[in-house]
């Protein structure tokens, strides 16, 4: 859904405004003209902002436009006042709407915001076509599969859960494929309302609906001889579902409102983080659409299934901060197996949120197990859990057997320190169980089988603190 920032100093036409926004589901941020840009700033992903014309929003509009440049603003007229002509502001005004607001109104002007929207995102998003990382027998697997596929045009579903990578293997099926010279249109088909969905894909004609005042290319059209990445697919509507079941079988679409068929030279990747069988039985996947897409299956493994991962993915991260100009950060040892114990239900995202925090908080330092957010802390202190040797950074399969797994598979690679990578596992399973025995020596020893006199030794080697 599309937040929408409402800035107006009366609050009773803002509560009338914010009354139609409710209806349309869509969030609202009420906010005044002082602190527009402050909160614009804040904003990500899919916003808007309708900024009241009845004096004084010039300077709103202005720091807006200053605080996030690509923002779409509208003007909202309200009876009794003349209406201000857009030319008068700057290029962020996209439109005047009539107050009190009205639904179609407001959609219109959300899909004038959506196309700018749209072309502001692909635009940020073109110089990142990330490198997907990852040695784990799983992700190699994965690899393998992108390898096999890349250079067909079979269509490809990608599932995972949300974090795991989906649009990162995406782009790289794209980017070894021979339409590589070619567009990679992304589309995220749950963000999108889904009266706004088909316009979005196969583009409308001037005059099609109420505010189309030109015609416009859809997404399809834009990835011609390349390929469009449908994401989200789970979310589609049954309605749109069946439009886009006909484009993948008969490769032909039509603008809303022409009836002129455009041929679709268009590579299909989809993805999504739901479970598109169980959609399927509750009907709200069509089967015969999921068979179109699900030619070339390839699921991408939660973090938590593939802890080798983490030292890698941590590196990649950290040179892409790096690269950015936005720093740089190491990783303790011990640190480094307190992420590798943690579950990562955000996965990758999560991963990369937390490298980025303690970037900030230790710059150029090296983070020690005390930066790390406490969760992460406790995770690695087993949770309720005894500490348990077996989980983390070891817990991993081998031939199905439980074991710990080499970070590296390949002979030519250096593979690991095992004895550093022993000190950094025995620090870690130490700060656990002085963390679960309070910090009482004698009961860690316990917990690790130790005499107390060795754990003292153990302690003093290391430099550990007792909590
Ligand atoms: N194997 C990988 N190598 C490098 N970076 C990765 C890898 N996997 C994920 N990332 C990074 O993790 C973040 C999330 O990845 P991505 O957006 O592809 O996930 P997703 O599965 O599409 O998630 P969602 O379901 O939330 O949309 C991105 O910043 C991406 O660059
Ligand atoms: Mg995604």
């Amino acid at each position: 859904m599309v937040q929408v920032l409402v800035v107006d100093e009366d609050a009773e036409r803002r509560s009338g405004i914010e009354a139609v926004l409710q209806y349309l589901e869509h969030p609202v941020v009420p906010v005044d003209r002082a602190r527009a840009g402050e909160v614009a700033e804040q904003t990500s992903g899919l916003a808007l902002a309708l900024v009241t014309a009845d004096g004084g929003e010039e300077v709103a509009v202005r720091s807006l436009g200053e605080a996030s440049p690509d923002l779409p603003v509208f003007l909202l007229s309200p009876e009794g006042f003349s209406s201000p002509a857009p030319k008068d502001f700057s290029a962020e005004v996209l439109g005047v709407l009539d107050l009190p607001l009205r639904h179609t109104q407001f959609t219109a002007a959300l899909r004038q915001a959506l196309s700018h929207n749209a072309r502001y995102r692909e635009h940020e998003r073109r110089p990142q076509a990330r490198r997907l990382v990852g040695e784990s027998r799983p992700i190699q697997r994965v690899l393998d599969l992108i390898e096999q596929v890349a250079d067909t045009d079979a269509s490809v579903l990608i599932l995972g859960e949300s974090g795991t990578g989906k649009e990162v293997v995406a782009r790289s099926i794209h980017a070894r494929s021979s339409r590589r010279t070619r567009p990679f249109v992304p589309i995220n088909c749950g963000a999108i309302p889904s009266e706004l969905l088909e316009s979005e894909l196969f583009g409308h004609e001037k005059g099609a609906f109420t505010g189309a005042i030109s015609a416009r290319q859809g997404r399809f059209e834009l990835a011609q001889s390349g390929t469009i990445f449908l994401d989200e697919i789970g979310d589609m509507s049954m309605h749109m579902q069946v439009k886009l079941l006909r484009v993948l079988q008969e490769r032909t679409f039509e603008r809303v409102g022409s009836n002129k068929s455009i041929e679709a030279d268009v590579r299909v990747i989809a993805a999504t983080h739901r479970n598109l069988d169980a959609g399927i039985r509750d009907g709200t996947f069509r089967e015969d659409l999921f068979y179109r897409l699900n030619v070339f299956p390839i699921e991408v493994p939660p973090l938590r299934d593939r802890p080798g991962d983490i030292p890698v993915l941590i590196e990649e991260i950290i040179r892409r901060i790096e690269e950015e100009g936005r720093g740089s950060v190491r990783v303790s040892p011990a640190a480094m197996s307190c992420l590798s114990a943690y579950s990562w239900p955000g996965n990758v995202r999560e991963l990369a949120n937390v490298v980025e925090r303690v970037a900030i908080m230790c710059p150029y330092g090296e983070v020690q197990v005390e930066n790390l957010p406490k969760k992460i802390r406790e995770a690695a202190r087993g949770g309720g859990e005894p500490a348990s040797p077996t989980r983390g950074a070891s817990e991993a399969t081998v031939n199905g057997a439980e074991g710990p797994l080499l970070p590296h598979v390949d002979w030519s690679d250096e593979g690991l320190d095992l004895k550093d990578y022993l000190t950094g596992v025995e620090q870690a399973l130490i700060r656990q169980a002085l963390g679960a025995a309070d910090g009482v020596v004698g009961r860690a020893a316990r917990l690790l089988g130790l005499r107390r006199t060795t754990l003292v030794e153990k302690l003093r080697r290391y430099e550990i603190d007792r909590p």
